[in-house]
């Protein structure tokens, strides 16, 4: 997000009667990578689909920074990309603006390079823990230079020849695991990465699609191992990118939560990393056909029929967690319409994402009349499913805190409640999904932007 947008309020007020046909724009990490790898692979790439959010122009502006081509013809993204082991130095420094997976994930590709790369970006990445990556990018004899304690800005310069390294990721991180097998690329022999519990697969199943020499090996625990050979040559793809799932999260929580709602959200992605919410708001009694079944460009992709649901809580295990991290937000506020409490367990990971997911859902559900209680690493939320007394008579809004993710769960909230919801900012919405407005104005929801009704 450019760093000087003033923010503007938006509000959301009870709706009834969601319907219509959907398409959500496409996925945010299969869009990073897209660009980023094409960027990377000699020859052309052709990308269908892409995420037009500002994360993943950012994503693409540091490829172009480090040598790629990079066009839209229509409705296509072209790519030109410089041959892997041949970025050239960035001549100002990369800003990722809110984008954690852009950053991350650059800072493996590039870090390892003999040459300095300088990543900057806005208030919220400012804050985030970098640790994760340079930790071992260090391993592999990167110099780090930081003023803020392994916090953007951060300055890399990597070595004459960097070191393959076996890495045991600590943390349930994709971007983790991803980034060291970014920086594998431009090692000589093997890059081991080994994932104790399974993240977000995209990074391994992309780069063999690129043609990169990789294996995955799973063992009787479920524990990954990762073998990346470097220094191979990645060739141009052609990619249709599906529809995001954390992006369909909301409508599909709306229509869930809404009375009369009947609405279908077409070519979703439906990766079994990535599909932990559905199973989940199933569980809880909702109405979600999985409708279509099939594979295009390599990824499992479906038609969700949603129709309007009495929810009941449930308990959503910890080991749930990486297939759904970037949606306990709306969880949260479909568990607010339910039957009884429901539990989530596993959440540690949500305080070091855009803002600090855990409080500020707490927070923000405090605010709008919802009893709930927040834990080192759980939450509990105790619903109303007819939405009585939630909301904020008063006016106040919920704080966003730069995460797009809290500004559009609690406008969903806001559908649903006797008051109106209102959150402090919306202009982040852009890094990750700029139609939201549009696409819920034209399935039939209330909600307002400063200045502008979004109906
Ligand atoms: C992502 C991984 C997840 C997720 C993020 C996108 C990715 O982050 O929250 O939105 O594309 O690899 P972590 O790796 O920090 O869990």
């Amino acid at each position: 997000m450019p760093h000087d947008i003033q923010p503007r309020l938006a509000t959301a007020r009870r709706s009834t009667n969601l319907s219509g046909t959907i398409r959500v724009p496409g996925d945010k990490s299969i869009s990073h990578r897209a660009l980023m790898f094409g960027g990377l692979a000699a020859g052309e790439t052709r990308i269908t689909g892409l995420l037009e959010g500002e994360d993943v122009l950012n994503t693409g502006k540091a490829m172009q920074a480090m040598g790629a081509k990079i066009e839209k013809i229509g409705a296509e993204w072209i790519i030109r990309g410089i041959g892997n082991g041949a970025l050239l130095a960035p001549e100002a420094p990369l800003d990722f603006g809110n984008a954690g997976t852009g950053s991350r994930l650059t800072m493996g590709l590039v870090g390892v390079y003999d040459f300095e790369s300088t990543f900057i970006g806005d208030a919220s990445l400012s804050k985030r823990p970098m640790g994760r990556i340079l930790d071992p990018l260090r391993r592999m004899g990167v110099q780090v230079k930081s003023s803020e304690g392994d916090r953007l800005p951060v300055t890399l310069h990597g070595p004459e020849t960097a070191s393959p390294i076996t890495y045991r990721v600590p943390m349930a991180s994709a971007q983790v695991k991803s980034a060291v097998l970014l920086a594998g690329l431009n090692a000589p022999g093997i890059t081991t990465v080994i994932e104790p519990v399974m993240t977000r697969d995209h990074t391994e199943k992309m780069l063999a699609g690129f043609g990169a020499d990789l294996s995955v090996e799973t063992d009787r625990d479920g524990v990954r191992t990762i073998r990346l050979q470097g220094q191979g040559r990645l060739s141009g793809q052609i990619i249709d990118v599906p529809g995001d799932p954390s992006s369909t999260a909301f409508s599909l929580v709306a229509a869930l939560i809404v009375p009369g709602s009947d609405i279908t959200i077409r070519n979703v992605l439906m990766n079994p990393t990535r599909t932990g919410l559905i199973l989940t708001l199933q569980e809880m009694g909702g109405d979600i056909e999985v409708l279509d079944r099939r594979l295009a460009g390599g990824e499992d992709v479906a038609d969700l029929r949603v129709h309007s649901s009495a929810l009941k809580g449930v308990t959503v295990p910890a080991e749930r967690a990486p297939s759904m991290i970037d949606e306990y937000p709306v969880l949260a506020v479909a568990a607010a319409f339910a039957e009884g409490t429901t539990i989530m367990l596993g959440l540690e990971e949500l305080r070091v994402k855009e803002s600090d997911r855990l409080s500020a859902v707490a927070e923000g559900l405090a605010l709008n009349g919802v009893d709930c209680t927040e834990g080192e690493a759980s939450l509990t939320v105790c619903g109303r499913p007819d939405g009585k007394g939630l909301g904020n008579a008063a006016g106040g809004a919920v704080k966003t805190h730069l995460d797009h993710r809290i500004a559009m769960s609690f406008l969903v909230m806001g559908l649903a409640s006797e008051h109106p919801v209102a959150v402090d900012d919306s202009t982040m919405i852009a890094t990750s999904f700029p139609e939201f407005f549009d696409l819920m104005a034209g399935l039939g929801a209330n909600m307002e932007v400063e200045g502008r009704i979004a109906q």
